[in-house]
């Protein structure tokens, strides 16, 4: 079996194929390091690449820009993959403002290159789209809510378990990634439904483990660890610092995604992220990374938030455990700082 794999050289695609090359599946990788352009040299994920080129033996890196369209065209008619999963995209929430055409080109457009290259080449092949939470835009902070000392928390019993794919996507502040990703979202969806192609979202929340390449625009729980371990200030943007992510590792993600691939639903939704078991505020992952790395956490508070950031995120699983019996996470948020900070500690020696 042949999986294509684009953003492989990044945190989820890089998981999605070591897994799947444990499965004993063929893994194409498409990645240009697009990263780097995004977020400077922090950002680079060659480290990465070369790691899949040396561990995995049926790894073949393609070096390709998603919004190439006749190369991606091209790509997917040779390689005729039995599955797609597709995670390259321009990640960052802050970062897209200052991009907007290179993150609406390849949120977007490359989305659709893929899309269109799938149902040319492999329509009946399953197409898992990594799509975020930031769908939602800023409506999950009209929820209603409590301030406890370190976290804020619904203070409404209909969201006990956390959001749900029902809720509602417009209308609302997205930041511009926001509304890339929804175009992506909504094509995904569309392709399901009006093409019958097997195709799925993943509405991310954080996700996370000791392959992130962690930069201050994006991936949180890397970044946190990074600044801890050389003693960087990290800086925490208003809402007390109480502002609340729930956070899952990158192989529980590529689990599940294994988990559609064996039986694939058309035009499926998911919230996926750590759910509340896995949740923590800014304060209380300082708190934890401390307890790790045995170092005090250096921070700064600013009053103002992040443009649209969310006061309180917690996905609820149900629907993931409902659909795939057989899924539900594994690795606990503890286990997976204790992972990250070992991650940083030993790159951080080698360096
Ligand atoms: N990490 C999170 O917390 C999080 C949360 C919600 C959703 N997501 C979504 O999950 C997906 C994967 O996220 P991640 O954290 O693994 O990101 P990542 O930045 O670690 O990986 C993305 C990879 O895609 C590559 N890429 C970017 N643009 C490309 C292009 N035009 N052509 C080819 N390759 C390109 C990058 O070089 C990078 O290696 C993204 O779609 C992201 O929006 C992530």
């Amino acid at each position: 079996m042949k999986l294509l794999v684009t953003g492989s050289s990044g945190l989820i695609g890089s998981e999605v194929c070591v897994h799947f090359s444990r499965l004993g599946w063929r893994i194409h990788g498409v990645d240009n390091n697009q990263r780097a352009v995004f977020f400077g040299p922090q950002g680079d994920t060659r480290w990465n690449q070369h790691r899949l080129q040396r561990d995995l033996p049926a790894f073949v890196h393609h070096e390709l820009d998603i919004r190439n369209r006749r190369g991606v065209l091209d790509l997917l008619a040779a390689v005729q993959p039995d599955a797609i999963v597709h995670t390259a995209a321009q990640p960052s929430h802050d970062r897209a403002a200052a991009i907007p055409f290179d993150d609406f080109d390849v949120n977007a457009v490359g989305t659709l290159n893929l899309l269109e290259a799938t149902r040319h080449a492999c329509p009946g092949s399953p197409f898992v789209h990594m799509s975020t939470n930031k769908v939602y835009g800023d409506r999950p902070n009209t929820i209603a809510l409590r301030e406890l000392d370190t976290r804020w928390d619904y203070d409404d019993p209909a969201y006990a378990d956390g959001i749900g794919e029902e809720f509602p996507i417009d209308q609302s502040k997205h930041s511009l990634f926001g509304a890339s990703k929804v175009a992506g979202d909504v094509m995904v969806q569309e392709y399901g439904r009006y093409f019958g192609m097997p195709t799925c979202c993943l509405r991310g929340g954080c996700l996370t483990g000791p392959n992130h390449s962690g930069v201050e625009l994006h991936g949180f729980l890397s970044y946190l660890v990074k600044c801890n371990l050389e003693g960087r200030e990290y800086k925490v943007f208003g809402y007390q610092g109480k502002q609340v992510r729930d956070n899952i590792h990158s192989h529980d993600v590529a689990r599940f995604i294994a988990e559609f691939i064996k039986a694939p639903r058309v035009a499926e939704v998911y919230n996926i992220g750590g759910g509340r078991a896995n949740s923590c505020s800014i304060l209380e992952a300082f708190e934890l990374v401390e307890k790790f790395s045995g170092r005090k956490q250096v921070w700064q508070y600013t009053d103002e938030n992040r443009i649209g950031d969310h006061i309180c995120y917690i996905s609820d699983l149900a629907k993931m455990r409902r659909h795939y019996p057989g899924w539900d996470i594994t690795v606990s948020l503890e286990e997976t700082i204790s992972q990250i900070v070992a991650a940083h500690a030993a790159r951080l020696s080698v360096a």
